[in-house]
């Protein structure tokens, strides 16, 4: 497995797997890889003949008081999961790889990105829409690969790559659970061991108000009893517990598929986000 750092060596070896006529697939990460990325390198290597994974903590996705410095950063550890899994190349800028001095451009996709974790986090997608449109110019893949967990920045990234004419697929791989239910996520190696067992309370309510919806109940009296519910388990802030349509992430007040559960809170000072399809099929 190649490890390359520079943009130079970068587009040589591309070059070489572009002459050899083979497909390739983007895996974008941040690193601290876990089960449900390693869901994404699956997905990769099952469709595409060559696989390369970014690893990249974007500083331009993260607000001033969010956790840029304190991001779980295991690189070796990375490398070696990936080389495991059969990826054939890791691309692991520096930040002046990919934000040389004097970069001055900024990709702001309206729209799908205003509310929800846009709406928390302000400026977040841009910075995810940026190095993602980056990512794609660099590889150039056939297929780039996403956890449907951050389920609105797939839907920034599917609009933006139609809006700015990328033409490789963008797949959106289920979310993987941990056997409680919780998402597996980065950020959950920040829960001490009690708030790692009242994180589940999130998944759980999650479901119980997708029940709710789906038997024909009041869309705000259930969203609103969930938050409720969210708090008395141990959870210390809400940021959003919404009802979206699934495909424009518009506000839904009566239930019509396809529908999407989304919500984002706090524990113990880390925010877990979480989203599920609200659906009578299931
Ligand atoms: O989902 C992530 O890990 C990041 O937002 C991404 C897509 C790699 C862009 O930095």
């Amino acid at each position: 497995m190649q490890i390359i750092r520079e943009l130079g060596p970068l587009r040589e070896a591309l070059g070489v797997i572009r002459d050899s006529g083979s497909t390739l697939g983007l895996v974008p990460t941040m690193g601290a890889l876990h089960d449900g990325h390693m869901q994404l390198v699956k997905a990769a290597t099952a469709r595409c003949d060559r696989v390369v994974a970014s690893i990249f903590v974007n500083p331009a996705q993260f607000g001033e008081d969010e956790d840029l410095d304190s991001y779980p950063r295991q690189e070796a550890a990375d490398i070696a999961l990936l080389e495991a899994a059969a990826v054939d190349m890791v691309w692991a800028p520096s930040v002046d790889q990919v934000y040389p001095d004097g970069f001055s451009t900024n990709i702001s996709v309206s729209g799908v990105s205003s509310g929800l974790c846009g709406g928390s986090r302000p400026g977040h997608f841009d910075g995810v829409a940026t190095v993602v449109a980056k990512l794609f110019n660099q590889i150039r893949p056939d297929a780039a690969f996403f956890g449907e967990k951050d389920f609105q920045q797939l839907a920034v990234i599917r609009r933006m790559a139609r809006d700015l004419d990328f033409t490789h697929d963008i797949i959106g791989v289920p979310t993987v659970r941990a056997e409680d239910g919780l998402a597996l996520s980065s950020r959950n190696a920040y829960l001490t061991p009690e708030q790692r067992e009242q994180a589940v309370a999130l998944p759980d309510i999650m479901q119980e108000a997708s029940k709710e919806i789906i038997k024909g109940g009041d869309i705000g009296v259930i969203l609103a009893n969930a938050k409720a519910n969210l708090l008395a388990a141990g959870f210390e802030k809400i940021d959003y517990f919404e009802l979206k349509h699934a495909d424009t992430l518009e506000n839904m007040t009566v239930f019509v598929e396809p529908a999407r559960l989304l919500a984002a809170a706090h524990i113990g000072g880390t925010r877990l986000i979480d989203n599920i399809a609200v659906t009578k099929g299931t």
